[in-house]
């Protein structure tokens, strides 16, 4: 799909890698884009600075009802919603010892915010005979990020959806693509690498960390090619590849590759 003439709405584009696409999309001349976020003064800042082809709405993507809100809000602003690019997400930095609360927050953002998209947005693209769907994964979907066990099982369980909708929908004209990086500059990883978290030095030890502005060029070659795996680190394709054909090497691999970059467990995929 080429983004020109569409209307998208990006999730998660207060700033970091949603606000990156939205502004990328208003260059490749998006016929509007919706600037969603729970924090809605951030997402009506970006708005702002797009012009008058972009508007914001704030939404908690963890509450179907407002997901169903934002999609009649870009009906009624723009048409019907060609591009739904579900971004938001949160990562705790906490292994197996998270609390129930931080387990249950992971799978709201990260897992049924994209489901809470997809619902919305089908029957309207269905009935059209197209649309595309970006989940914002990452490569922990792909691969695994030890230092946060719910980013992990949610982020796999995201990857795992993607597949299905793609699988489900595809014959009826809808396109799936899932973006997966590594390490991007936002104040998801930053903080944390400034204060020593372990996950997020490890992230930093792995591969290099892009800016955000990279990973939105990657979405629209990817889009474009309608590709399901958008890879801004291009690496992760054969670390996947080798995951795949031989699982107890990958393991090991990992589990000596942790061990010195963190002297504890870690995180890698971002
Ligand atoms: N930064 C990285 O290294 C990295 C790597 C791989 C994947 N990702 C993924 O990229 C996506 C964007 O993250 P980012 O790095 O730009 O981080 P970010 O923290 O800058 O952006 C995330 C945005 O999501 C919003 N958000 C959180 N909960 C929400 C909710 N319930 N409803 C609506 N909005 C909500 C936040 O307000 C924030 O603006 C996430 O899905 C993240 O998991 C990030």
């Amino acid at each position: 799909m080429l983004v020109r003439d569409k209307v998208v709405v990006v999730t998660g584009a207060a700033g970091g890698i949603g606000a990156a696409l939205a502004s990328r999309f208003a260059q490749e001349g998006a016929a509007g884009v919706v600037v969603s976020d729970v924090d809605g003064d951030g997402a009506a800042k970006v708005a702002a600075s797009l012009g008058d082809k972009a508007i914001s709405v704030r939404t908690d993507v963890t509450d179907a009802a407002q997901v169903a809100e934002l999609v009649a809000a870009t009906e009624s602003a723009f048409g019907p919603v060609d591009l739904f690019c579900s971004n938001a997400g949160i990562a705790t930095g906490i292994g197996i010892d998270a609390p129930a609360q931080a387990w249950a927050a992971s799978w709201s953002v990260n897992v049924m915010a994209h489901a809470h998209a997809a619902d919305a947005v089908l029957p309207s693209m269905l009935a059209r005979g197209g649309g595309y769907l970006l989940q914002t994964v990452s490569a922990a979907g792909l691969l695994t990020c030890p230092g946060d066990a719910p980013y992990t099982a949610t982020k796999h369980a995201a990857l795992g959806l993607a597949e299905w909708l793609s699988m489900t929908y595809g014959t009826a004209g809808i396109r799936v693509s899932v973006l997966c990086p590594m390490g991007v500059r936002t104040n998801m990883l930053m903080p944390g690498i400034e204060s020593g978290n372990a996950s997020a030095l490890a992230v930093a030890a792995s591969a290099k960390i892009l800016e955000p502005a990279d990973v939105a060029e990657t979405v629209v070659a990817g889009l474009a090619d309608e590709r399901f795996l958008i890879l801004p680190h291009p690496d992760v394709a054969g670390m996947y590849a080798a995951k795949a054909a031989d699982p107890d090497t990958w393991l090991s691999k990992m589990r000596h590759a942790l061990g010195k970059q963190t002297g504890t467990p870690g995180t890698v995929a971002g």
